[in-house]
């Protein structure tokens, strides 16, 4: 399983709510941390199609290998100004290059979104939920649950609060179905 984290925080909720979900999944996992991608932003210079190629050799083009590679996956973010951190949203867009390709892996893929933002109310979550769904399924992968924590300023918060967790919980048992 792949975990991808975009929270530049050190406790991040985010992140400690994907760690949570992967242990209780029991699924061997992999953390890619988004802002630790040394990585160019996409150019737009359409010279990806048709044989899935982009002008840059990065960290972002090795990823997006690597989720070509990967079955299970866990995305997990903070909500930033309603949308993903920048980092993350200029990783997504470098996914330009896979739907430019049209080729769809032929693995089964699937994947949990966890976000978190500071807010109560969930039309936050909106845009951020979008965009991950988005880069989800230019991959191929189902998104199985969308987990959304709100209140979720405070570093620590997620782990201590019991609802969360069950929720968490709830979501990391889909990862293991067949
Ligand atoms: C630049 C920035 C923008 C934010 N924008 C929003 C927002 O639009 N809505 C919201 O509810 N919280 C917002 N927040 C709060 C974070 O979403 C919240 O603290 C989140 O739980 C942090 O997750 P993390 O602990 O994984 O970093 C923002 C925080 C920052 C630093």
């Amino acid at each position: 399983m792949l975990i991808i984290t975009a929270s530049p925080r050190k406790n991040s909720n985010s992140s400690a709510a994907a760690l949570y979900a992967a242990g209780f999944s029991g699924i061997k996992y992999e953390t890619i941390d988004i802002n630790r991608l040394k990585m160019r932003p996409c150019a737009a210079c359409v010279k990806c199609p048709p044989d899935n190629g982009c002008i840059y050799d990065d960290d972002a083009s090795r990823l997006i290998k690597k989720i070509s590679l990967e079955k299970i996956f866990i995305a997990a973010s903070p909500v930033y100004f309603t949308g993903v951190p920048a980092p993350f949203k200029a990783f997504i867009d470098r996914n330009q290059t896979v739907w430019c390709s049209g080729r769809k892996p032929k693995k089964k893929k699937k994947g949990i979104i966890i976000l978190t933002q500071g807010h109560t109310k969930l039309k936050y979550f909106r845009g951020a939920e979008s965009e991950i769904r988005s880069f989800f399924a230019v991959n191929n992968i189902r998104t199985a649950a969308v987990v959304k924590l709100t209140s979720m300023d405070v570093p620590g918060a997620a782990l201590k609060n019991s609802a969360a967790l069950r929720r968490l919980e709830k979501a990391a048992l889909l990862l293991r179905e067949k």
